[in-house]
């Protein structure tokens, strides 16, 4: 080997393992290397266990995928580049021409248009059900159903589905069951002990935490893990790249705390806005007006930070006025990080892609972070002066 070979790429690098340090390492490679031809063949044997090439297995990786497992009570986890690749493979892997799924309707508006737009090209048709009812979804099966697919609370909305009484309903008739936990996540809700098969995340949301990483996470039992990494995870790609996944294990270590904070914030600010006389009405499952508190408090530990408000009022203008006085809440799409944000339902209209929303124009989403809840009630109250 020549010096300018052993400088470039060897100096140095074995020495670091001596060190124990307080942050799992961001291994940030590629390759793997081996000492000899049996090792390397080992690894691609078995290259959902051993590093081979990162879009398999990544070590870095690999311990962000063993916390969400133990989190979510499965066996095993895989970590995407998205949460929508998370939820596109939980389902493909299951799916042939032909086949049928029941969802709940109104899920994450790209999950919908996996379901309506997507997977019709391929000859799987989809039923959406109103998922208040478990009952709904057993009336709505078919001799070719395979996936019962729940997002509890769902987008916008946020109804609740009875996870433990639509697991029973899956079980009975030997479908796979599969949930969006995104919202409640594995600290508020365990969809697992709840008999639910299948929990997929955007993990761009709480459990990253931070705004700055979009990535998803799929946990199940080892089985149907091995089936997805041999066929969606490695032949679509669509893995998280070794960075994210070191931001996300920086993000779990505060999940606990953010969650709480976010939640006792909103039901501050819900309890504010449900008494305002220009608020027409607030959706958050926490709140004792919510028709579904009961169970929301049976299944989920936090009420977590988003709800959706409608304002008093018919005009667009004064939605506008209302949005673009708001300095504490920013206007943005994403959700469950740090900051407060706002996304009302009109800037949905001139889109391409979400211009059919039936979503009212009175109607704004909104996400509470880690701001002061003073300093949010107030913005609200100003910004609601302006209607
Ligand atoms: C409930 C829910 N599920 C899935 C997704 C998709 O996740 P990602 O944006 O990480 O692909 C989102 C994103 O907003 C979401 O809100």
């Amino acid at each position: 080997m020549d010096d300018l070979t052993h400088i470039l790429f060897r100096l140095g690098e074995q020495e670091l393992p001596q060190y124990q340090p307080g942050i799992p390492p961001l291994i940030q490679s590629t390759n793997f290397y081996y000492d000899s031809v049996e090792d390397m063949s080992e690894a691609l044997a078995n290259e959902d266990e051993i590093p081979f090439y990162t879009r398999g297995l990544n070590p870095t990786t690999e311990i962000l995928q063993k916390k969400l497992a133990a989190l979510e009570r499965t066996e095993d986890c895989l970590a995407f580049a998205s949460g929508s690749a998370a939820v596109a493979a939980a389902v493909l892997v299951h799916l042939k021409q032909g086949d049928h799924i029941v969802s709940v309707e109104n899920p994450y508006s790209w999950s919908g248009k996996l379901f309506n737009n997507f997977l019709n090209r391929f000859g799987v048709t989809v039923t959406m059900v109103d998922g208040r009812d478990p009952q709904n979804f057993e009336q709505a099966l078919r001799e070719n159903t395979k996936i019962i697919f729940l997002e509890s609370p769902n987008s916008w909305t946020f109804e609740l589905q009875d996870i433990k009484r639509v697991a029973q309903i899956a079980h009975k008739h030997g479908l796979i069951s599969i949930i969006d936990n995104s919202y409640a996540t594995p600290l508020g809700t365990q969809p697992a002990n709840l008999g639910i098969g299948t929990m997929v995340h955007s993990a761009t949301k709480y459990i990253g935490g931070h705004g700055d990483a979009v990535a998803g996470i799929l946990c199940s039992d080892r089985k149907t893990i091995r089936k997805i990494f041999k066929s969606e995870f490695m032949t679509l790609g669509g893995v998280i790249s070794p960075f994210n996944a070191w931001l996300l294990l920086r993000g779990l270590r505060t999940l606990p705390l953010r969650l709480e904070r976010s939640s006792n914030t909103t039901m501050k600010v819900v309890e504010y806005l449900e008494q305002h006389p220009k608020i027409d009405r607030v959706y958050y499952p926490f709140s004792p007006s919510h028709p579904q508190h009961q169970l929301a408090k049976k299944q989920m530990k936090y009420g977590s930070g988003q709800f959706t408000l409608t304002l008093k009022t018919d005009q667009r203008t004064h939605v506008e006025a209302f949005c673009n006085s708001l300095k504490a809440f920013r206007l943005a799409c994403s959700w469950g990080s740090f900051e407060s944000l706002i996304f009302p339902a009109i800037t949905l209209e001139n889109s391409q892609n979400y211009g059919n929303s039936q979503l009212p124009i009175n109607m704004v989403r909104c996400y509470v972070g880690l701001d002061e809840p003073e300093t949010l009630i107030k913005d609200l109250e100003q910004g609601l002066k302006n209607i």
